[in-house]
């Protein structure tokens, strides 16, 4: 590699496309114009390279959206797709162009970034912490009732598109760690995309609401038969979700060998099957990074009656901004940070990225060594972040 002086990152434009194509291709053994695809759909202006001199050596794709924390939208940028030149792997490369992305979006005002992993250290090193799970439950279709019929099936069509985001768009902030979609996600849930066609179906209760909906594609398995896989799985009451599973238990004949659904333990959907016998595994822990800590704090919502301060300590080696002591106010809801305090609780941006999302208790977070403060501190930052355990559905 020349110096690191002669590493650039910059928005990608038409002429990176084969580029791309070829570095995403080979870093995640997929079509190339899948690559080339995904990048479309994440929009003109959120590609970026990072180039050596002239050549394009590593690639990642920024997809800005919102994400729930205490039932508040943070404004959020997604990572995916990094990738970078085998030959110049393990030179900092990956952690250059990250570095620089998160900078820029700090600058814009954005509060958090979130990504899905494949090597947990190089995000480590950036400042990200886990934030989140996503569980995949493999449900034995002997083990699904089909007795909930009362309602109306409906198919996907234009208006059932509209009321499938609503019913989403109206729920969702109500747990901790889901996404406001961008059309990204989106079309990656409802459209034909990456080889799968999905099949989406609405249940309409006979009071004329629409309480539920259920995406899903049809995937051989080595067996000769085929697994049932949900994409998204929402429902605004119980009767929804057993109306859906009813469907999908009657969806499965002697060739369905199984419904995987991605899940948590606490998800309704999984909380309502009528019987668990499911086979669960963690599949991913996705991590969150705070950006722009006026954003991240100032947008997201606490518990409603807590009054609160916390003075914390921070050092973040990426974003010069985030360093050094801070106040967090916390009243009827709402949050404020301001510089001063007397830093409390001290923690790199890591730690305190961990605790913000909830997914581990601060008493958790201290033994791990991500965080130290006072007995008080520690026990207000319990009460102010709770134990939301974030989790999501969907991957993107
Ligand atoms: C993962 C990937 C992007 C890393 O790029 P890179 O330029 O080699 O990363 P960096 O040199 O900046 O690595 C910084 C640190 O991250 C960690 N790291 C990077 N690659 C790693 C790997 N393969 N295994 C374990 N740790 C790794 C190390 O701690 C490394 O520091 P070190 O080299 O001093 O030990 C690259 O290997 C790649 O393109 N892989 C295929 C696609 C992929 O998995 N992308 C990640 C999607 S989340």
């Amino acid at each position: 590699m020349s110096s690191d002086d002669a590493l650039s990152v910059r928005p990608s434009n038409s002429s990176d496309d084969d580029a791309i194509a070829r570095l995403g291709g080979h870093a995640f053994a997929l079509d190339p114009a899948r690559i080339c695809a995904a990048y479309e759909l994440g929009g003109p202006r959120n590609g970026r390279v990072i180039c050596d001199g002239p050549d394009v050596i590593g690639t990642s794709l920024l997809l800005p959206m919102g994400q729930y924390f205490g039932q508040r939208r943070v404004s959020m940028a997604g990572i995916a797709l990094v990738a970078v030149e085998p030959h110049y792997q393990r030179q900092g490369v990956a952690s250059t162009l990250l570095r620089s992305m998160l900078r820029e979006q700090a600058e814009e005002g954005m509060g958090l970034s979130t990504l899905f992993v494949t090597t947990k250290a190089l995000y480590r090193k950036l400042g990200y912490a886990d934030a989140g799970t996503r569980f995949r439950a493999i449900v034995d279709p002997r083990h699904l009732s089909a007795d909930e019929r009362s309602g109306t099936l409906l198919p996907m069509d234009a208006a059932g598109e509209t009321r499938v985001r609503a019913l989403y768009g109206a729920h969702a902030p109500a747990y901790a760690g889901f996404l406001d979609r961008s059309e990204y996600v989106w079309t990656r849930i409802l459209r034909p995309w990456s080889g799968r066609t999905p099949t989406c179906v609405l249940a309409r209760h006979d009071n004329g609401q629409v309480e539920g909906y259920v995406s899903y594609s049809k995937s051989p398995t080595p067996s000769g038969s085929h697994e049932i896989v949900v994409h998204d799985m929402f429902a605004s009451s119980p009767w929804g979700y057993r109306r859906l599973w009813s469907f999908l238990g009657s969806s499965c004949t002697r060739l369905v060998d199984g419904v995987v659904l991605y899940t948590a333990p606490h998800d309704p959907a999984y909380m309502l099957l009528p019987e668990q016998r499911a086979d669960v595994r963690l599949a991913d822990t996705w991590m969150i990074r705070l950006l722009d800590l006026d954003a991240a704090f100032g947008q997201r919502g606490y518990p409603p009656r807590l009054e609160a301060t916390l003075d914390i300590d921070v050092y973040d080696d990426v974003i010069d901004e985030n360093n050094g002591q801070w106040r967090l106010s916390v009243s009827g809801g709402r949050g404020a940070i301001r510089r001063g305090g007397a830093g409390d609780l001290r923690t790199d941006i890591r730690g305190l990225s961990a605790l913000y999302s909830g997914f581990a208790g601060p008493g958790a977070l201290a033994a791990s060594g991500l965080i130290e403060g006072t007995p008080a501190a520690l026990a207000i930052a319990g009460t102010v972040f709770g134990a939301a355990q974030p989790w999501m559905r969907e991957m993107f």
